[in-house]
């Protein structure tokens, strides 16, 4: 039997408390098998984000905020981000139109795919030790940018450096100029629409990072509903989930600095990358889960090998 909004909140009348209505969104998000790793990483978190952002309530409430007695407005308005989280299977991100990259808010829609990388990690914790001793990055680029949250990154860590990101997505850039904005960053900041670096204006940079496409086409297509939400060519990586990585890796060394890098997240490409650039013999940077799908590569070692 398909859900309905009345099936979902029976039983509900006698909530008061805002605990109440979390406990209840975790049954619902467990009964009806939600998705969630766009946004947090267990139906208690991403439903306690979502109920207090639903409320205007700080994300860093105390506890006691579980104890607070909803008014009817306030229960209408839970009832109906939920329906629309559950019914519609809209991921939490695109109904509060925000998302996270450690501190750093990032506006999202429904034009471009949720921010999740491990660049995250990366760019603060390793980005620095795989260049010059003392180099100030003149130019960087985020190849394949989205919602430009990693080009922002990037401005952040290298304050006085040029960043350029580029991405095929109209759309996408158009959510992306929304975050340059947000962040102060149109002065050092530059979109570009491009097939990879297709249409950019030649230039040589420090760093290339790139967290592109990279699903095999049948595992896009096997994804949880939530991620079909998202724009399909974020995720899309054709057949092998190569072709945009291969497009990026060809171009990349006519485009790097003679001492620069290119960082690539690949998701589960690991061993595909490994044997189809073994003359490149890729460097896996460590994360704290150990999934260590982001690869280093140096200007030299593309040069040498002739890709
Ligand atoms: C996995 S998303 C990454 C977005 C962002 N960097 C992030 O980490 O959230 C990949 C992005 O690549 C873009 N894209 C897909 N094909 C492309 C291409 N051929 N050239 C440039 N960008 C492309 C998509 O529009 C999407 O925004």
């Amino acid at each position: 039997m398909k859900a309905s909004a009345s099936t979902l909140f029976r039983g509900s009348r006698n909530f008061r408390t805002l605990g109440e209505w979390l406990n209840h969104a975790v049954a619902l998000y467990d009964q009806h098998g939600l998705a969630v790793g766009q946004v947090a990483s267990s139906p208690h978190d991403e439903a306690l984000y979502l109920l207090l952002r639903t409320l205007d309530l700080p994300l860093e409430s105390p506890a006691s905020v579980l104890r607070r007695k909803l008014t009817p407005e306030q229960t209408d308005q839970i009832k109906d981000v939920l329906a629309k989280r559950i019914l519609d299977r809209t991921p939490a991100a695109y109904l509060t139109r925000e998302a996270f990259l450690g501190e750093y808010r990032f506006y999202v829609d429904e034009r471009t795919i949720i921010p999740r990388s491990y660049f995250l990690e990366i760019i603060p914790g390793q980005l620095d030790d795989w260049l010059p001793k003392d180099l100030r990055p003149k130019r960087v680029v985020d190849v394949c940018t989205g919602s430009g949250c990693l080009a922002v990154l990037l401005a952040h860590h290298f304050p006085e450096t040029k960043v350029d990101a580029i991405d095929l997505s109209a759309d996408a850039l158009a959510v992306a100029q929304i975050n340059v904005e947000a962040h102060g960053l149109e002065d050092r900041l530059r979109l570009f629409e491009s097939d990879v670096f297709d249409s950019v204006p030649r230039a040589r940079y420090d760093v290339i990072l790139s967290n592109p496409p990279y699903e095999p086409s049948a595992h896009v297509d096997a994804m949880p509903l939530e991620y079909h939400r998202e724009p399909r060519m974020s995720l899309d990586g054709g057949k092998d989930g190569l072709v945009i990585i291969r497009k990026l890796l060809a171009q990349a060394r006519e485009r790097l600095q003679p001492h620069g890098i290119v960082m690539i997240e690949v998701g589960g490409l690991r061993e595909a990358m490994d044997k189809e650039f073994a003359a490149l013999d890729l460097h896996w940077l460590h994360t704290h889960d150990g999934a260590d799908c982001v690869c280093v590569i140096h200007a030299q070692r593309l040069r040498a090998a002739r890709i």
